[in-house]
């Protein structure tokens, strides 16, 4: 079977340094926030650029209720996202006690559309969360102006997007906020959960430290309402070690990408954007196509982990049916969840593997 994404293979390409990581922590005795959290934070927000501030958290669900809790948010409060998002954005606004409102992708990006984000807008709307799906960054220059005109924040979900870039900036530095999920697949993945909020601001970044944790002061006070949404220790060391080897990796998925573009390019079928002014992350490779189930089924009998990201849009789930604004009129969201097709694609990934896939794809067209 070729996997979609492989989280043991990016261990074992860094298995020494992981390895001694992990001894590192264990020797220490300390295994909850601590020297590897605050080093992996000062790392992590010196990767984006200077003067920022890096928090750590247990997930990247948890990361956005944070951040939205940070900015003063939560019940009545709108927060305008999109449909097509791994379900933790929407869990993690809901988590935060905020109202989410649904606007549309565009086709191209897969990513929320400035112009059908303007009429989703309402007197209660305080904040927008865009999502850079899949690795591909949002517009957020027109999403930002977007924000700026009418005063409400930008919290941008990173999950799928680490050190993304639009003209050479990272995404995670254009709006107030920004989340990130380290889950296991992701390009900067732990070996177990954990999640970073970014910001410029360090009375956000404060503020974040407190909530994390029950809301503690220094002199474990609780001055706000927290919870407790911990970064480990030894995640934190992992993900220091994976931090110095997240831009060669990336390099290596968008090299395999690059393959799969050559190799598909003849066919009748989608292939993912790229703008020249942007570094795509490549977190997943997805292609669309007429009859994607009937691809799907062949390839996976050919025992190639082909699949869905995702099988239902957010609004599609039973738990969020009928119950969030804007969820009626999202004709690109709708469009894409019948055509859209993940091909295998991580930094380890053969060559002859790509080729494989690629060969497969090209004898179910023939045999159409
Ligand atoms: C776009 C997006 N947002 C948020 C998350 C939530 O992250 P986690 O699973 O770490 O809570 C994920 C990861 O699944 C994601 O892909």
């Amino acid at each position: 079977m070729i996997p979609f994404s492989d989280p043991s293979a990016s261990y074992k390409s860094h298995k020494d340094e992981i390895d001694q990581a992990i001894r590192r922590v264990l020797d220490s005795g300390w295994y909850v926030l601590g020297q590897e959290v605050e080093s992996f934070e000062q790392e992590f927000a010196a990767f984006h650029g200077p003067d920022l501030h890096a928090v750590g958290v247990a997930n990247g669900t948890d990361a956005i209720a944070l951040a939205l809790r940070c900015l003063g948010l939560g019940a009545e409060d709108e927060v305008i996202t999109v449909s097509h998002t791994a379900v933790a954005t929407v869990a993690g606004i809901e988590q935060a006690g905020c109202v989410p409102v649904f606007t549309d992708i565009e086709p191209v990006t897969r990513c929320m559309c400035p112009k059908t984000l303007q009429t989703r807008i309402s007197e209660k709307t305080k904040a927008i969360i865009p999502v850079h799906i899949f690795g591909q960054p949002c517009q957020m220059h027109e999403i930002m102006k977007v924000a700026r005109r009418l005063d409400l924040s930008v919290i941008e979900d990173c999950s799928q997007a680490h050190a993304a870039e639009i003209r050479g900036k990272k995404v995670g530095t254009f709006g107030d906020l920004a989340t990130f999920s380290c889950y296991p697949t992701k390009n900067l993945g732990a070996i177990g959960d954990g999640g970073v909020v970014l910001c410029e601001d360090p009375e956000k970044a404060e503020r974040l430290k407190r909530l994390r944790q029950y809301g503690w002061s220094n002199a474990r006070e609780s001055l706000h309402r927290g919870v407790n949404s911990r970064l480990d220790e030894l995640q934190a060391a992992i993900l220091r070690v994976k931090l110095t080897h997240l831009q060669s990796d990336n390099e290596k998925r968008r090299r395999l990408a690059d393959l799969y573009d050559h190799l598909l390019g003849d066919l009748p079928i989608t292939l993912p954007h790229r703008n020249t002014h942007e570094l795509h992350a490549m977190h997943l490779y997805v292609v669309e196509c007429d009859d994607r189930d009937g691809l799907m089924t062949h390839l996976r009998e050919q025992g190639i982990g082909a699949s869905l990201h995702y099988p239902l849009a957010v609004h599609r789930h039973r738990a969020y049916a009928a119950r969030i604004r804007g969820a009626e009129a999202l004709p690109n969201t709708e469009a894409f969840y019948q055509r859209h097709l993940t091909l295998p694609l991580y930094p380890e990934l053969p060559d002859q593997s790509v080729e494989k896939i690629v060969r497969e794809v090209h004898a179910w067209f023939e045999k159409r």
